[in-house]
């Protein structure tokens, strides 16, 4: 929600790129990104089937068909070759990778960076991180130490987020309100390879 609060505000512009979301959840990031304009976003999750199955009803709901042509769902396991996420941006890395609130599997790192390495472009691709104080300090440090070592540098960056919090319904209808205490805690953090 923050990362997608950050998009809202433009703090980086997404129309016209591509867009890659690892470990996506619901997608929203990558949903939002192609109402602002992508050129393709690719949400991508666990390849399980019930998970892929609801990221793409959720992009059948939420976008119209034009819209729907420019986002693709698909199954992806950190770590495993990447070049079917490539082919479907036409053989190029991808300039936006969006990772929110996935670094707190400690055990995961080596291959979410894998996957990370493999599908930023090279020439101005940007990461952009966030993840929640339960991610822990230590967890937080060793994958930027990981990243540091493959060539990678970053910045932190704070998101901006409405002043009264978020507010949504959850999937029975009941009101769920986010405030900024809350919000305020989230780290974020832009990620590039060392020009
Ligand atoms: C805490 S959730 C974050 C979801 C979403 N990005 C968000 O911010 O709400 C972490 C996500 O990573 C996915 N995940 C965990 N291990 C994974 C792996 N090895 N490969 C791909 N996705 C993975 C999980 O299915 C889960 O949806």
């Amino acid at each position: 929600m923050v990362l997608n609060s950050a998009l809202l505000y433009h703090q980086f512009e997404v129309a016209g790129k591509s867009v890659l979301e690892l470990g996506a959840g619901l997608g929203l990031p990558g949903l939002t990104s192609v109402l602002l304009g992508a050129k393709l976003s690719l949400i991508t999750e666990y390849p399980d089937e019930a998970i892929v199955k609801m990221l793409e009803q959720n992009r059948r709901a939420n976008l119209n068909e034009e819209e729907q042509t420019r986002c693709r769902v698909m199954g992806h396991a950190w770590g495993e070759p990447v070049d079917a996420l490539i082919e479907v941006n036409g053989g190029n890395q991808f300039d936006l990778v969006f990772v929110a609130d996935c670094i707190w599997m400690v055990e995961q790192h080596e291959l979410l960076l894998q996957t990370c390495l493999r599908t930023l472009n090279r020439d101005g691709g940007r990461i952009v991180l966030t993840c929640f104080p339960h991610t822990g300090k230590l967890n937080v440090e060793r994958f930027f130490c990981l990243l540091t070592d493959a060539g990678m540098v970053y910045e932190p960056f704070k998101a901006k987020i409405p002043v009264e919090g978020i507010s949504f319904t959850d999937s029975d209808g009941e009101p769920v309100s986010l405030g900024r205490n809350i919000l305020d805690l989230v780290q974020c953090y832009v990620i590039k390879f060392k020009e």
